[in-house]
């Protein structure tokens, strides 16, 4: 067994635990009200309202309201990442499980004491199957009679397999944790946050564990236990709260590792946002709420923020955002967030589908699918995770997400089947009309008033992402995001989604798919001639709006950004967050472009 000759020693990173060692929920408390910037939107005048973080008077839903002593400690971005996903637990609704404290330590793993000390197992090599990685298993080194224990639990190193067996004469820790990660030789950043994952289900409810994967993968170890261990709890106390501290074990706790680690907290910190979001069922999360909490969040976090209200959708011309919303007593809202650092490498706009429940209108669901469509603001949810995310990592870009938020239910004042609608175009411009068809092809309507409005920034890029079709789950399964848009930028983002395991697949937009948007009434209808490609004209329908030149990629997600079943890996049942690291990730590699 290789050990580690440097002396123990430990860093932390993040905050400390706070009493309760619930520490997200109770910082929501202490910044509530008091770190807003708010922004009111710049010449909206008398008829936009911007939210503010005081203006809810929301309570904690827990009763903690201890300020965490050793919050300053943390890192001022960790910090600000951390305060907007509490903040956005603001508005009575939803508090949710914070993601577990992590430290570097290169101390001994057999040494470690902890409830828990979770080790890797892999398949594949002949002689040293079921090996426990990272570690060499020479016969006289006590992880080979970890191997002999995993045999007796019945692991063979498989990915997804986890069993817990007694420390006792293996290791100092308590208990000691095998996860199955798999072939040696297709070992990859993703097994290991999926084994991460798997692994942070079987230690809830313990308070601290200690972990190797770090050493083979920090980043992927951190970001599977953040996620896999995530149980939304803004409803009912979870059976097994996630673990409270995870001690990382790494060859070398140096400035680098600290900053590796920093970054995959951030990261999963956004994922966790944008699954709080999805989470929150719709009877709490109508549009005004949405962007009540977004705006919360977004000013925690230092970002510039704008919310239209009706009146204000009204007096610009929103006119899709307006219809879509027209069904419901609880009216649309336009949110902007804006992050911009000092000097930005490319200017970027960022736009999601934010129906915050979908009942297809008019054109009324059948009732299986329906109950699905509390995530339909899902697109809506990720970009504003990412624009937190971006400034939270202090990616040299500027961002803007623009966010159209709207109920679509059916009632005497909802849109029909045979409107033609006008869209935003802007000061003194004429808007496009469409002819509405199916008033379940909704995200497209309130998209497109929303990719004008994103353009009139001049961006260098949009990045557009939707649960947009049913088309793109029959087309590419539950897990692998369907992208589209200008040749280069696409296969970029493409690429960028497998890259972070979210998946992802380049797709086509055949000509012959825009022919079947031609109205006979309007300058474009709202659905296609048939059902062949729905995904792919869905695709021609934003591409309309979006200026020629600008460089755009949309991400349809309607299967991958929530997940009905149970746990697995790295995600839990509910929303994903996907794409939120695609994003994340297309936003660094467009900074170095
Ligand atoms: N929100 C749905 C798409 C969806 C379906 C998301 C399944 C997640 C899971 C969207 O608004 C919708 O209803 N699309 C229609 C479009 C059709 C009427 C052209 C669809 O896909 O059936
Ligand atoms: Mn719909
Ligand atoms: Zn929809």
């Amino acid at each position: 067994m290789a050990r580690q000759s440097a002396a123990p020693r430990s860093v932390s990173s993040g905050s400390k635990p706070s009493a309760s060692g619930r520490s997200a929920s109770s910082r929501s408390a202490s910044h509530r009200g008091t770190s807003t910037r708010n922004t009111s939107a710049g010449g909206t005048g008398a008829t936009s309202s911007a939210s503010t973080a005081s203006a809810s008077g929301a309570k904690p839903k827990r009763a903690n309201t201890k300020t965490p002593a050793a919050t300053a400690a943390a890192p001022a971005r960790r910090r600000r990442a951390s305060a907007a996903r509490a903040a956005g637990t603001g508005a009575g609704t939803a508090a949710s499980t914070a993601p577990p404290q992590f430290s570097l330590t290169t101390a001994d793993p057999g040494k470690v004491k902890a409830d828990a000390l979770i080790v890797g197992l892999h398949t594949g090599a002949e002689e040293h199957a079921g090996a426990v990685l990272p570690f060499e298993p020479e016969p006289q080194s006590p992880w080979a009679q970890v191997q002999r224990a995993a045999e007796l639990a019945g692991i063979s190193g498989a990915l997804g397999e986890v069993a817990t067996v007694p420390g006792t004469d293996l290791v100092a820790a308590d208990r000691l944790v095998l996860v199955g990660l798999g072939e040696i030789y297709r070992l990859d950043a993703e097994r290991v946050r999926k084994a991460a994952g798997n692994a942070a289900r079987a230690v809830a409810g313990l308070g601290e564990v200690a972990t190797t994967l770090s050493a083979i993968d920090l980043a992927a170890t951190v970001e599977g236990l953040a996620l896999g261990g995530y149980v939304f709890a803004g409803y009912k106390q979870p059976s097994k709260p996630p673990v409270r501290s995870v001690k990382l074990l790494v060859p070398s706790a140096d400035k680098a590792a600290k900053e590796v680690l920093r970054r995959a907290v951030v990261t999963a910190e956004a994922v966790l946002l944008a699954r709080d979001l999805i989470n929150t069922p719709p009877n709490d999360l109508p549009p005004a709420a949405f962007a009540e909490r977004a705006a919360q969040a977004g000013a925690a976090a230092g970002l510039t923020v704008e919310v239209l209200d009706e009146k204000a959708l009204q007096q610009k011309g929103f006119g899709g955002i307006l219809a879509v919303g027209a069904g419901s007593a609880r009216p649309p809202r336009l949110l902007r967030l804006s992050y911009r650092p000092a000097r930005p490498a490319a200017k970027i706009a960022l736009v999601g589908k934010g129906v915050t429940y979908d009942s297809g209108g008019l054109s009324l669901k059948p009732m299986p699918g329906m109950v699905e469509m509390t995530s339909d603001m899902s697109g809506a949810a990720a970009v504003v995770a990412a624009t937190i995310g971006a400034a939270a990592l202090g990616l040299p870009v500027a961002v803007t997400a623009t966010v159209p938020l709207a109920e679509n239910l059916p009632s005497g004042s909802a849109y029909r089947p045979a409107d033609v609608i006008t869209h935003y175009a802007g000061k003194g411009k004429q808007g496009k009309t469409s002819h509405i068809l199916n008033t379940d092809a909704e995200g497209r309507i309130i998209l497109a008033d929303a990719i004008v409005r994103a353009a009139e920034d001049n961006p260098d890029y949009l990045l557009e992402t939707a649960t947009l079709t049913g088309a793109q789950v029959v087309a590419l399964g539950n897990r692998t995001m369907g992208v589209m848009g200008t040749d280069e930028l696409r296969d970029r983002v493409a690429e960028l989604a497998r890259q972070t395991g979210e998946g992802g697949w380049a797709m086509p937009m055949p000509e012959e798919l825009r022919e079947g948007l031609q109205s006979y009434l309007a300058d474009i209808q709202n659905v296609g001639a048939g059902r062949e490609g729905g995904m792919l004209t869905a695709a021609h329908y934003l591409a309309a709006f979006v200026p020629d030149e600008l460089p755009w990629a949309h991400l349809d997600v309607a299967g991958p950004a929530f997940h009905p079943g149970a746990p697995y890996g790295y995600t839990t049942k509910g929303g994903t967050g996907v794409p939120v690291r695609t994003l994340l990730a297309t936003m660094e590699d467009l900074a170095d472009a």
